[in-house]
């Protein structure tokens, strides 16, 4: 490539400008998943972050597994609009048994992929006005016990740190001591490293917030508390929380890292969750699941090919595999076939083997039926014979007969 000179502004330096008024009109939006158990201060911290109030149930505590809730808001500050989508999980780490506490966490996320994943693969694709539903950031809402992680929370921050951007916050920060903290915080760092858990890390590549993110990245996890009460502290409104010995105010550095938080996540990085989300987790998704279909960059000889080649590939393979299929009916029915044929044959022969010997039992039946018939014939023929000779015997001896009947009389 060649470097050449501009004789005169040209206006291709306004394409930032283009860029910006254009995302504007579009507007952006952020999806937050808070993972907490139940009662820890989800929805409290959102109206705090958002300074607004937002739908929200307590949660009970008897469900017998874990459920996630969405509510997705349309939010405006300057002419900036941002579509705001608040998933809450409810009922977690309620349960006696917790091992599949994080499964509907997992399943929630992967489903929001699937979807835009869906979306990208139709033939007809929206995507400039598809409501992307993936997650961009989940704070994990460590219970302030002192004591350090819980295997539930060690487990699930393990199973969604490659799905997410985890970070994780210690809620209800105002019930631990300043020094109880500190050892709280350290202790939870050193577990999540113990066991491998990797969290969000703010990204110091940009100069311009590299400093602030890198002692941000060392305050990790925000000690937080939020509150919907407000009292007077000078001429403002402030949030706080009450107490009889004193007052906490959210927006304090010095009571909590409420504001580092909102610093954060929402005035200097929500654009690199947005990124790290579409090109990191988005992306280990996309590549799974496409090759789960069969797709793949490699050939079997570790040459690249292309998507059509691999469909291709695909559909000789499952011409072939139908084809064998095909054969494999065909020669079935063949021997299918065959067997009824040898079955019907033997039926036949029992059949003709029963009837040569009923016919025979008919033919002896009958040889014995005319010799019946015979013998019968020939006592009807002795007695007509006989009957004959009496017949004649008593007309000869007639009148004798009258004679002896006579004689028999005077006798
Ligand atoms: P579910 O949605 O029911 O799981 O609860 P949640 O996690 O949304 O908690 P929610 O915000 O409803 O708060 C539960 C209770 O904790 C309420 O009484 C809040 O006032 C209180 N609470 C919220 N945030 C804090 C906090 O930072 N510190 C203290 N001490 N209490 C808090
Ligand atoms: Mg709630």
């Amino acid at each position: 490539m060649r470097n050449l000179k501009l004789a005169g502004h040209v206006g291709f330096d306004t394409l930032p400008d283009q860029l910006v008024s254009k995302s504007v009109q579009c507007g952006f939006n952020f999806n937050i998943l808070c993972v907490g158990e139940t009662g820890l201060g989800k929805s409290t911290l959102m109206d705090s972050l958002f300074n607004t109030s937002f739908e929200s149930n307590p949660s009970p505590h008897s469900l017998s597994g874990v459920k996630l809730k969405s509510h997705t808001y349309e939010l405006q500050e300057s002419n900036v609009k941002l579509k705001l989508t608040l998933v809450d999980t409810i009922g977690y780490g309620d349960q006696v048994n917790k091992e599949e506490s994080f499964k509907p966490v997992v399943d929630y996320i992967d489903a929001q992929f699937e979807a835009y994943l869906q979306e990208e693969l139709k033939i007809k694709r929206q995507l400039a006005t598809f409501h992307d539903t993936r997650i961009h950031v989940c704070l994990y809402f460590i219970c302030p016990t002192g004591h350090g992680l819980k295997s539930l929370d060690l487990v699930c921050m393990k199973k969604l740190d490659n799905k997410v951007n985890i970070i994780p916050v210690i809620a209800k920060a105002d019930t631990i001591s300043k020094p109880e903290l500190m050892r709280f915080k350290t202790k939870i760092m050193s577990e999540l490293a113990a066991n491998g858990v990797q969290i969000y890390q703010f990204p110091v590549d940009d100069e311009a917030v590299a400093e602030m993110n890198l002692s941000m990245n060392a305050h990790f996890p925000f000690a937080v508390c939020g509150s919907t009460d407000f009292i007077r502290v000078g001429n403002k409104m402030v949030r706080a929380r009450q107490y009889p010995w004193g007052t906490v105010q959210v927006e304090n550095e010095n009571h909590c890292d409420f504001v580092k938080l909102r610093e954060m996540l929402i005035r200097t990085n929500m654009e690199d969750l947005r990124e790290t989300t579409h090109i990191r987790h988005y992306e280990i998704y996309r590549r799974l699941r496409l090759e789960q279909m069969g797709f793949s960059d490699l050939d079997s000889d570790n040459k690249p090919q292309s998507f059509q080649q691999t469909y291709e590939h695909k559909r000789q393979l499952l011409r072939m595999e139908l084809q064998q299929k095909e054969d494999e009916m065909r020669q079935q029915f063949v021997i299918r076939v065959k067997e009824k044929e040898t079955e019907l044959k033997e039926a036949e022969k029992e059949l003709q083997s029963r009837f040569d010997r009923l016919k025979k039992e008919h033919a002896e039946e009958k040889r014995k039926l005319d010799e019946a018939k015979k013998r019968l014939e020939d006592n009807q023929n002795e007695l007509v014979k006989r009957r004959q000779q009496l017949l004649t015997q008593s007309t000869g001896t007639l009148g004798h007969g009258t004679l002896t009947l006579g004689k028999n009389k005077k006798k």
